[in-house]
């Protein structure tokens, strides 16, 4: 890494209100009358929409006197396609002044892109990430938008994210901007005791990655000093992201097993993971994630036949919490020198009683390994339908996302991650 001649001094860091609890979700109509909205779009997926939760919630709006419908078209894991189809029906029933997210990151990040493009013009494409979109700035503020996770893992009810995969290109960008975070999360354990044991394995995945990820990434004040109106959402590892990400950890570490393996009646396992993902939502979504997350993205935008348990059947995908784990206990190798002490850290938080290995490198790699073999988790790339062969047309993607690239503390170069990817085709 190359020090900058003139170094940073300033760090952001946001979230927004959050009510948590069982029983949260039965106050939101009380919660968004007080924002003054009378019409509302409830935004779920149809499998969501078949729990009952998303009516649910429409019925407490209407008991405040707040007009309220229930979208059921999200995409699980969001397109481009699917977002603007989300957004096209949207701006064809007429104004609505506030939105209710309640689902995974698939509807919370459907919900921020209809918020986007009905409190404002233009399309998707607009404001999605460079090189690939063209990166508009959001012109003004949007609409109140209520986020209720029903997942524990993408922690996208506390960030300015919104993520989807460009089909034509086999690559998953986003649009990144504070406007985009919700007004208010409403994070209710008991939504999530229904959730197969696949998909809590692959969504908690996800939190691991976010925290041990932003845990690791480049320092703030390392990075070159920005005009204000450059400041970006990710600024790298700091002092108050680090908090969440070291409290993440040690939920996971209580809990994350017993979620998977006894979910359906531990409500304390299902509470924690969930304070566990919003947690280290507020770790990552302001410091940032880098390596395994941009792994992640060709690893699930090039998927070819691969169907997991647990999630709908009708087209191959790899889920986002599988596809940001497979090369992380690799990454975690490459990433050990610049901060050994971190890395150190992370694994004594996620697995305070696993044994020392004698190679200090092997710590957080041993941990991560272990965790993913007891859940379930595919066993590296090759777990997934990828082969060695494969990975020079998966590097290109990851070299794609230098926004992520750019938060590591050791800038990777393509014969890195060329690396890292073959070290995963096994993990074990
Ligand atoms: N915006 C962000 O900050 C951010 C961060 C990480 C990931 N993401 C994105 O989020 C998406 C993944 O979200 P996810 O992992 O939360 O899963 P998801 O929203 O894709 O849902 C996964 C599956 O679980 C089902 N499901 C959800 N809640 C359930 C419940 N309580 N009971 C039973 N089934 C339930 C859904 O119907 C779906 O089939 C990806 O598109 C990813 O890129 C966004
Ligand atoms: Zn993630």
């Amino acid at each position: 890494m190359t020090r900058p001649d003139h170094e940073e001094t300033i760090f952001t860091w946001g979230a927004p209100p959050l009510k948590f609890g069982a029983g949260a979700a039965d106050e939101i109509g009380f919660d968004l009358s007080g924002f003054g909205v009378r019409r509302v779009l409830v935004v779920t997926d149809p499998g969501v929409n078949a729990l009952g939760a998303p009516s649910r919630i429409a019925d407490a709006l209407r008991c405040y006197d707040i007009e309220a419908e229930v979208f059921d078209g999200v995409h699980v894991e969001p397109t481009d396609d699917s977002m603007t189809k989300a957004v096209e029906y949207a701006r064809a029933q007429g104004d609505w002044d506030g939105f209710v997210a309640v689902g995974g990151g698939s509807a919370m990040d459907t919900a921020k892109a209809i918020n986007l493009l009905t409190s404002h013009p233009g399309e998707l494409m607009d404001y999605v990430n460079k090189p690939i979109g063209a990166a508009r700035t959001p012109p003004g503020p949007l609409k109140p938008l209520v986020a209720v996770p029903t997942t524990a893992g993408t922690g996208s009810e506390s960030t300015a994210m919104c993520i989807l995969d460009i089909l034509s290109m086999k690559v998953k960008t986003g649009i990144s901007h504070w406007r985009l975070r919700p007004t208010l999360a409403v994070v209710d354990p008991l939504l999530t005791m229904t959730l197969p044991p696949e998909v809590t394995a692959s969504s908690g995945m996800d939190i691991v990655c976010h925290a041990v990820e932003s845990y690791t990434a480049r320092w703030y004040a390392t990075f070159a000093r920005k005009a204000p109106e450059d400041r970006v959402t990710y600024c790298g590892s700091n002092p108050v992201s680090d908090l969440w990400c070291e409290k993440a950890m040690t939920l996971l570490a209580r809990s994350f097993r017993d979620a998977v393996h006894r979910g359906a009646d531990d409500v304390a396992a299902r509470s924690d993971m969930m304070m566990a993902a919003t947690f280290a939502g507020m770790g990552f979504g302001n410091a940032g994630v880098h390596v395994p997350h941009a792994n992640g993205y060709p690893i699930a935008g090039m998927v070819r036949g691969y169907r997991p348990a647990g999630y709908p059947q009708d087209e191959p995908m790899v889920p986002h919490g599988q596809s940001v784990s497979l090369t992380a206990p690799e990454t975690f190798r490459f990433t050990f020198d610049a901060d050994p002490e971190r890395h150190l850290r992370a694994a004594a938080l996620l697995d305070p009683r696993a044994d020392r290995v004698n190679d200090q490198r092997e710590q957080l790699p041993s941990v991560l390994v272990a965790l993913m073999r007891d859940i379930g988790i595919p066993n590296g790339i090759g777990g997934v339908g990828y082969t060695e062969a494969d990975v020079p047309d998966l590097v290109p993607g990851t070299m794609k996302q230098q926004r992520l690239l750019a938060t590591c503390a050791k800038t990777p170069t393509e014969d890195d991650i060329a690396r890292i990817l073959t070290n995963s085709v096994e993990n074990w």
